[in-house]
Parts: C-alpha cells; sequence; structure tokens
C-alpha cells in the first residue's frame, strides 16, 4: 500500500435548523475564521441534507440556510479565501453518503449518542435518515480528503466514525485512499452548557429561548439572558480547579476566556474573588461587544439574498473541481462501470 500525501484541508459544516447559538459561534465558527487564515484550504458547509433528517418547513429551510451563510461571513469567513456551499449543490456528498451507508455497519450506528439523544423514547418513529446521519457526515468530510475538522466537543464521536468508515473501506478494497482526518476540537469552549443548567448543553433546540444566545439577540436581551443566568452564590475562584463542581460558574468563565481569546487561567487571575453580581455585567458588556457587530452585519447582507444565493452558486462549482475527481475514482475502486 503506498502512503497517500494529503493536501492539508479543512472541512466543517452547521445545520440550517434554526438560528445561530453561542455555542456554534466559540465552538466551531470561531475556530473555522481562524483556520482559514492559516496553511489549509478551507470549506465551510451548510448542511441542509442533514437538516432534514428532522421535519423543517420548506420555507424556514431556506431561509435558514440564507442566513446560516450570512453568519458564516459576518463571522469572518471571507468567500475569497474559503469555499462556502450548502450540501446539498454538491451532490457528491450523498452519493458518496450511499457508497459510505454500505461501509458502515449497524452496530457502530446503534452506538451514536447524538441518535439517541434526537430520537428519545421514541426512536421507531424516527427517519432512517436520522439514524444513517454520521455516515453522510463522514463523506461530507471524506468527499473533499479533508484532513481536519474543526467541531465542538458533541461531535468527537461522529469524527471517530469517520476514521473507522474510511479504515474499513481503506481496507476492503485494498486501496490508501480516505485518510484519517484529525478532529480539531480545541479552546476554552468546546462544549458550551445551556445558561439555564449547566449540566447540558447549550443548543438552538431547547425550548427555552432564556438558555442560549442567539447570535440575532439584541443587546438587551444578551445582557438580560446573562443576568438570569443560573449560578451559585460563592464567589469566582482564583484558581482553575475551585471551578471542578461548579458547572455554572466554569461555563460563564469559559464563554468569557472564550470570547476575549484569552485562557481561563488568566481570567480567573483577573476575576478571581468578584460576586457574581460583579462579574456577570462585565461578561454582558464583552459578549455584547463581539455580537452584536456579528449580528448587524447577518442583517445588513440578509437584505440581500440574491448575492448570498450567488456566492453560494459559485462555492458549489469550486466545490465539484474537489469532489468529482475524488467520487470517480471511489466508483473505479468500488467497480461501478462508468
Ligand atoms: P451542529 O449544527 O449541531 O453544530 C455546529 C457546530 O457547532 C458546535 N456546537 C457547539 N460547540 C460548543 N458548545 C455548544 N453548545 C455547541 N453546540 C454546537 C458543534 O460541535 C458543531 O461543530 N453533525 C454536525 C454537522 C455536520 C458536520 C459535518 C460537522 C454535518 N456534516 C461534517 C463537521 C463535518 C452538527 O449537527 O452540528
Amino acid at each position: 500500500m503506498s502512503e497517500q500525501k494529503f493536501t492539508p484541508r479543512v472541512f466543517s459544516g452547521i445545520q440550517p435548523s434554526g438560528g445561530l447559538t453561542l455555542g456554534n459561534y466559540l465552538g466551531a465558527i470561531k475556530r473555522f475564521v481562524q483556520m482559514q487564515e492559516e496553511d489549509f484550504e478551507t470549506i465551510y458547509c451548510m448542511v441542509d441534507l442533514h437538516a432534514i433528517t428532522v421535519w423543517q418547513d420548506p420555507a424556514d429551510l431556506t431561509r435558514n440556510t440564507r442566513e446560516l451563510a450570512a453568519g458564516f461571513i459576518a463571522s469572518g469567513i471571507s468567500p475569497e479565501k474559503s469555499i462556502l456551499i450548502n450540501q446539498s449543490q454538491v451532490p457528491e456528498h450523498a452519493q458518496l453518503g450511499w457508497i459510505f451507508n454500505c461501509v458502515a455497519r449497524m452496530g457502530w450506528m446503534k452506538r451514536m449518542t447524538q441518535f439517541k439523544d434526537k430520537a428519545g423514547k421514541n426512536a421507531e418513529n424516527a427517519s432512517l435518515g436520522l439514524f444513517g446521519y454520521p455516515a453522510l457526515m463522514a463523506a461530507d468530510i471524506l468527499v473533499y480528503h479533508a484532513t481536519h475538522v474543526p467541531v465542538g466537543e458533541d461531535q468527537k464521536q461522529h469524527l471517530e466514525l469517520t476514521r473507522d468508515i474510511a479504515a474499513k473501506f481503506n481496507h476492503d478494497y485494498g486501496v490508501d485512499f480516505f485518510p484519517m482526518t484529525e478532529p480539531v476540537i480545541e479552546g476554552a469552549a468546546t462544549r458550551v452548557m445551556s445558561l439555564r443548567d449547566g449540566s447540558k448543553k447549550m443548543s438552538k433546540s431547547d425550548p427555552s429561548d432564556a438558555s442560549r444566545i442567539n447570535m440575532t439577540d439584541d443587546a438587551d436581551a444578551i445582557a438580560k439572558k446573562i443576568r438570569k443566568a443560573k449560578t451559585d452564590p460563592d464567589a469566582l475562584p482564583s484558581e482553575v480547579e475551585g471551578l471542578a463542581e461548579r458547572p455554572e460558574a466554569r461555563n460563564l468563565v469559559n464563554i468569557f476566556a472564550a470570547l476575549s481569546d484569552r485562557t481561563v487561567e488568566d481570567v480567573l487571575n483577573e476575576v478571581g474573588g468578584q460576586q457574581f453580581g460583579t462579574f456577570k455585567p462585565l461578561l454582558a458588556d464583552l459578549a455584547v461587544s463581539k455580537l452584536a457587530p456579528i449580528s448587524t452585519e447577518m442583517a445588513r447582507l440578509m437584505d440581500d439574498p440574491a448575492e448570498i444565493d450567488r456566492i453560494l452558486a459559485k462555492g458549489a462549482s469550486q466545490a465539484r473541481e474537489i469532489t468529482a475527481p475524488i467520487l470517480k475514482r471511489t466508483y473505479e475502486i468500488v467497480g461501478m462501470v462508468g
């Protein structure tokens, strides 16, 4: 087997199944922007085919896809430096997804915790697409031969599955074709928690809007949600260890660190000893100063949906220059007549 050399290439995606949250921003988008400035080709995707694994109103899906594209651009993803796409405009994702449905094993899929969380008690009534979702996610990544995938902590298991699928394909066909992708799960906020419950992830699907900061929230809403965030009665510690048993306090400090590009140690050096009555307004001011310009820019971009559609169409044609040859070669390896 020859050792293939893979171009350093980043792929990541976000579902257009609702608005963006602070969790998406700190866990994913902020890192996407940094990697765009490093030595990688970068491809960022609105994964609309993934979104419909759970029912989406068609008009909402269209709007959410454009709004997510606006969110990427407003956060600093440049369509000149990165390829920006919606998944359904690049058909090779779904085509490779089918091949991977035939590579992934039922036993592997049954272990996926995100399926269990999303399907809940009523798994019999979940869509087949929701169950097969991680195989399509592996295809999203591997159809670019992507080497690095920046994500939040909750996607770790899916990236391990991606490696398993790549390894099994390479083994079954006796090739060294798909790379072993590296997850990039880094920073102070790889798992932003709910503002109402420090044991739950901040999520766009949480029924309580007070549990999350939406990227489209205005300054008042952000300040109010932070002021009301659940905390404990103690002052902030000066050492990281002091946060170990205090999930709500830890979450707010992590958010502060991530928003200000500082380490948690550094932040605690400054705010250790403060009561939440002092710390929360500081955090609210910081969040507003970082997020308000993004939401203002998103609103401006959303005034011209045709321009967003042009950017996505251009992204799709650039993407297909990469994906079409990789899919073609995959089909040849598998033995399809073409
Ligand atoms: P999605 O749409 O749920 O989330 C998008 C990104 O945001 C991160 N994230 C968080 N990070 C920290 N704290 C949180 N509370 C938080 N909530 C969300 C997620 O980890 C993710 O990085 N399956 C993926 C989408 C996907 C994908 C891909 C990702 C489809 N194909 C290929 C990477 C590569 C998902 O549902 O993400």
